[in-house]
């Protein structure tokens, strides 16, 4: 690494500097790394000041989050403190000291919602403390939070609402007033950051004060609005024949592209809405597909090729509904939306889609203007990396599950699986971008065993973990929980695990078809049959990984968790629920469940 550094070195940095440089480097977390580079940039464009937060009380960013864009949007947020001259220390609300909470200057919360309005696994501890008679009023505090969500839940931004009511109870004082983000946060975050950042500078009183400008479209990374177009090299059934389900494994190229990531991220797709469902609409609005609207970034475009590729028609949101009762009102929407029908609210969205809401609830005059103004930008989707790039460099792999439905008497596809399974040829492109998720990560310790657990396309990141341990000669044990519907037809990837059987890589596999006997078996059942086995793995220190259903799967997987340490290590329930936090805190429990 010296030398390539040496390389590159500009006349000013002798030796000596270089070398005081690299030591100190050496000392530093990838954190505090990181915080230095912001400064250091900071200082080289002439906008950091001296340094505050460490005489004056520490500035503390702490992210809740599951999927991994709160610390994204945390480590953005420290580099833009950087650069106005404030040092700021970021922490995964895992890892926080919570006594010194009290001591700090300012604390800048970024909390995501999960399941229905849940806290993030990792930030539950600090959520109990928060709520606890242990959090003290907090006076001198400073606060502020950005709140990361979708507005298609009924508990929006649930958990960023909770935390900025409790400092408030607390008397912590709000410096920034509480931002909330839909799915399309990048903008919102932005602003907020700038906003935290500039009210820092003049309350810390930096020797700084030019305004810090923020983007969180990252640099050269693809993204959302700038996906790679990857070439689709293998787009193939793997369900068998006769199978109550289809899903399929994909093969993209990333040949050229520089996209780098980690077993443990997502890819997002972005694909077009299906063309029949809006001619059906703009039929049933009696409108000119040729009418010009704006598009999602502002330019004018006609409304069919709005509605195809800007604007989300599969599933409607909550905004959706209230921007539809604004233009006329309606009896049921307006109940639905009262905050005591948000369960009501779910369902009765869960199976429409913005045709069944034109249809059921009809809105007489409504322009092709009107109509692109009740919806949301339409949204990527995301689906877990199923290989390593260690070995196969030039390609992502995916699995694919295809949604198909019937609901009042038209049969439906998902969006993006629909497109997958009926459009997506091999040779042509998909495009896609890296969804980092920093909280999904194999253990740093090769030698340390892993128990998989991933019924379903839950398995997809244990075959890139499992590829990714081979690749590295990691001589840790592997374990992996898979269940599908039946044997015979959904044994995703059977080949290859018993090829890893085979090699010893893969330890030993646990299987659970549901519908292959009269009774339905499941992974949970699973481990607990293997329970004295599991718990010994546990005391050796292997690390679990849950991916898949959230709905049902995670918790009853999580419940036979505790289970087995209860049973097998004969502790109290609250002991088992402490053996599990520190399993957490250790990075030995991650979830990736959608
Ligand atoms: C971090 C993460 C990782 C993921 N990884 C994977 C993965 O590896 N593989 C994978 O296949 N998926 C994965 N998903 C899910 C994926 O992102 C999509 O949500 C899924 O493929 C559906 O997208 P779609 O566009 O095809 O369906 P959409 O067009 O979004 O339709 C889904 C909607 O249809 C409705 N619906 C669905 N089924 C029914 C039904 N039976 N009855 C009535 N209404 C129904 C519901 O409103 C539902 O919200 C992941 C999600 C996340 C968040
Ligand atoms: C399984 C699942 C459940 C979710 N539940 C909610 C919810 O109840 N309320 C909400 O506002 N957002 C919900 N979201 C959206 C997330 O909060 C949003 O994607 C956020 O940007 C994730 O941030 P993170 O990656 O930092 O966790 C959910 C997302 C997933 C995948």
């Amino acid at each position: 690494m010296t030398k390539s550094v040496i390389a590159g070195l500009p006349a000013q940095l002798d030796n000596s500097k270089l070398r005081a440089l690299i030591d100190c480097a050496k000392t530093l977390t990838a954190e505090q790394l990181l915080w230095s580079s912001g400064y250091l940039a900071g200082m080289a464009s002439g906008s950091a000041g001296a340094p505050t937060g460490s005489s004056a009380g520490q500035v503390v960013i702490l992210y809740a989050s599951q999927t991994g864009n709160g610390v994204g949007v945390s480590k953005k947020l420290q580099q833009a403190l950087a650069q106005a001259g404030i040092g700021a220390e970021v922490f995964n609300a895992l890892d926080y000291r919570k006594a010194q909470l009290k001591k700090a200057a300012a604390v800048l919360i970024v909390a995501s919602t999960h399941g229905e309005g849940d806290v993030p696994d990792t930030a539950q501890e600090f959520a109990e403390f928060l709520n606890s008679n242990k959090a003290k009023v907090l006076k001198s505090l400073q606060y502020s939070v950005l709140a990361l969500g979708d507005s298609s839940y009924s508990h929006y931004c649930q958990v960023g609402r909770d935390f900025d009511a409790r400092l408030a109870e607390l008397g912590a004082q709000e410096i920034v007033p509480r931002q909330e983000c839909d799915v399309d946060y990048a903008a919102d975050a932005a602003t907020w950051i700038e906003q935290v950042t500039n009210a820092l500078q003049q309350t810390l009183e930096t020797t700084s004060s030019a305004p810090v400008v923020v983007s969180l479209a990252g640099g050269n990374d693809y993204s959302r609005g700038q996906p790679w177009q990857a070439e689709v090299l293998v787009n193939q059934v793997i369900t068998g024949r006769g199978s109550s389900k289809q899903t399929r494994h994909l093969e993209l190229s990333l040949e050229e592209s520089g996209m780098e990531f980690l077993p443990g991220d997502s890819i997002g797709v972005l694909t077009p809405n299906p063309v029949e469902l809006v001619d059906e609409i703009l039929a049933t609005l009696k409108l000119d597909p040729q009418a010009q609207v704006p598009g999602a970034s502002g330019e004018s475009v006609t409304v069919r090729d709005a509605l195809i590729k800007d604007y989300e028609i599969v599933p409607i949101a909550r905004p959706v509904i209230q921007n539809y009762v604004a233009i006329q009102p309606n009896d049921q929407l307006i109940e639905l939306l009262e905050d005591d029908h948000k369960q009501e609210l779910t369902d009765w969205l869960y199976s429409r889609d913005l045709l069944d809401l034109l249809v059921e609830q009809p809105l007489a005059g409504l322009t092709a203007e009107q109509l692109v103004g009740l919806l949301r930008p339409i949204q990527p989707r995301l689906y877990s990396i199923a290989s390593s790039q260690l070995a196969n460099s030039d390609e992502v792999h995916l699995t694919v599950a295809t949604v198909e439905y019937e609901a009042r008497g038209r049969q439906r596809s998902g969006v993006a699986t629909g497109w997958i399974a009926n459009h997506v040829v091999e040779g042509e492109t998909l495009g896609i971008y890296r969804h980092e998720n920093p909280l999904f990560r194999l253990p740093e310790d090769s030698q340390q065993p892993v128990i998989m657990i991933g019924p379903g396309t839950g398995v997809a990141p244990f075959r890139a973990f499992l590829e990714e341990r081979e690749a590295q000669g990691a001589e840790g044990r592997n374990w992996l929980f898979f269940g599908d519907r039946n044997f015979t037809t959904d044994f995703l990837y059977q080949r290859e695990w018993q090829a890893h059987l085979a090699s010893d890589l893969l330890t030993r596999i646990d299987l659970a078809f549901s519908r292959d006997q009269a009774e339905r078996i499941y992974v949970q059942q699973r481990m607990l049959e293997q329970s004295h086995e599991f718990y010994r793995w546990l005391e050796e220190g292997a690390c679990v990984y849950v991916c898949g259903d959230a709905t049902r799967m995670a918790s009853d997987v999580h419940a036979a968790l505790l289970e087995i340490i209860q049973k097998e290590g004969g502790l109290s329930a609250e002991s088992a629920a402490d053996y599990v936090s520190l399993m957490q805190r250790e990075r030995r429990y991650q979830r990736d469940v959608y």
